[in-house]
């Protein structure tokens, strides 16, 4: 199970982290891999002065916008899945 926290503290709520998330939920949901993802909100990562901070597994990744979200998501986790076709992982 790969574990994405998403910072939701005042901070970097008003910073966008509502549409990271939804972001992360949409690519979850194409690549289908709800089974083996989690995805929570999570209080202040300490990194609170630019973008949201993105927490996955032990490694956080500060300064995440949007449009970060898919190359974070592409990196970070459906590179850890054996990709089986088109839209399609199993891991
Ligand atoms: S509020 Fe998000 S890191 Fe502090």
């Amino acid at each position: 199970m790969i574990c994405i926290e998403v910072c939701v503290g005042s901070s970097c709520f008003l910073r966008g982290s509502s549409k990271v998330i939804a972001e992360f939920q949409r690519l979850i949901a194409e690549y289908r891999v709800n089974a083996s993802v989690h995805l929570k909100g999570c209080f202040c990562l300490d990194h609170c002065t630019q973008g949201v901070s993105v927490k996955i597994d032990d490694t956080v990744y500060r300064e995440t916008y949007p449009g970060d979200v898919q190359r974070l998501f592409e990196e970070h986790v459906l590179s850890r899945f054996e990709v089986t076709g088109a839209g399609s992982t199993e891991g």
